[in-house]
């Protein structure tokens, strides 16, 4: 960035002087940067007016899961799910992210068993009792997006999907609770990490969560597994996304030719859970 004055309009394209509108916060981050020795990426750093428009596109997202979640069953197929997920989107005045996203061809990710994300659905792909099914939906709403996915059960699971499934959660809501200012996102990976070890499961490193908000993918990457006191520090508005990746057996993935479906290597069962979440000023808001 140019050297900006303070009697200069601001950057952030308020119509605000800078010294009325993002001086001091950047001030702020710039000593914070000398002392922490890295830069911090400020475009993760929403401003309020953003994160009302973030938090619409949210909302949105979170009424599609639940749609999906009451009417998901056995003997169905993926593309249904992506149809609904599709309908749904635009009747609500909103587009679905994955559409066309470097060139992906359907609305949603729809992952089931084996599959570790970005599963495309497909009519041939039909749905079975004992299946776990993820469902990964993105929003574009007024420009804004949000990003959420759910793991469902199909009828009656095995005991062993039925933990991963309830374990990988637990590890999104226990990485949620590191998030508060001040904290880093080492300590979100490794809260997730060791949840994840303590029953004998592994993380997938291959993908991780992401700043999110006027794009569908911004920095900072976030990691589904670290150590406490590493990785980014965490600011009051910033908004991404958690979104680990649970695997039974290892955590290396393949993604098939159709180069989008991420498989686990050694064919075992994943689970995801995702939400995007705010900083706030003492933790942390899910907008999702
Ligand atoms: N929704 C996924 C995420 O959580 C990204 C899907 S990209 C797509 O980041 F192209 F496969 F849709
Ligand atoms: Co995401
Ligand atoms: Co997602």
């Amino acid at each position: 960035m140019d050297k900006i004055n303070r009697n200069d309009l601001c950057w952030c394209g308020s119509g605000k002087k800078y010294k009325k509108c993002h001086m001091e916060q950047d001030e702020f981050i710039t000593k914070l940067e000398a002392k922490v020795g890295y830069e911090i990426p400020r475009e993760s750093i929403k401003s309020e007016e953003d994160i009302e428009g973030i938090r619409k596109s949210c909302k949105l997202t979170h009424e599609i899961l639940d749609m999906v979640g009451e009417r998901i069953k056995a003997g169905i197929t993926t593309e249904e799910i992506n149809k609904w997920v599709h309908d749904y989107t635009v009747e609500h005045g909103a587009y679905p992210a994955p559409l066309g996203y470097h060139g992906f061809p359907k609305s949603t990710c729809v992952s089931v068993n084996e599959v570790v994300c970005h599963g495309i659905p497909s009519e041939d792909k039909i749905l079975k009792d004992g299946d776990i099914v993820n469902v990964d939906v993105t929003c574009i709403l007024d420009g804004y997006y949000g990003d959420s996915n759910r793991t469902y059960i199909i009828g009656n699971a095995s005991k062993e999907a039925e933990d991963l499934v309830r374990v990988a959660k637990e590890c999104l809501d226990l990485g949620i609770e590191q998030v508060k200012p001040y904290n880093t996102l080492g300590d979100i990976g490794y809260a997730i990490q060791s949840h994840a070890e303590s029953h004998g499961y592994s993380v997938v490193y291959d993908y991780g969560g992401h700043g999110i908000g006027n794009e569908f993918h911004e920095e900072p990457f976030v990691p589904h597994l670290g150590k406490k006191g590493e990785g980014m520090i965490l600011l009051p508005n910033m908004v991404f996304t958690i979104e680990p990746m649970i695997n039974v057996g290892k955590p290396e993935t393949t993604v098939l030719e159709d180069e989008w479906t991420a498989i686990t290597t050694d064919g075992a069962l994943s689970a995801q859970w995702e939400h995007t979440i705010r900083v706030t000023e003492k933790g942390y808001e899910i907008l999702t």
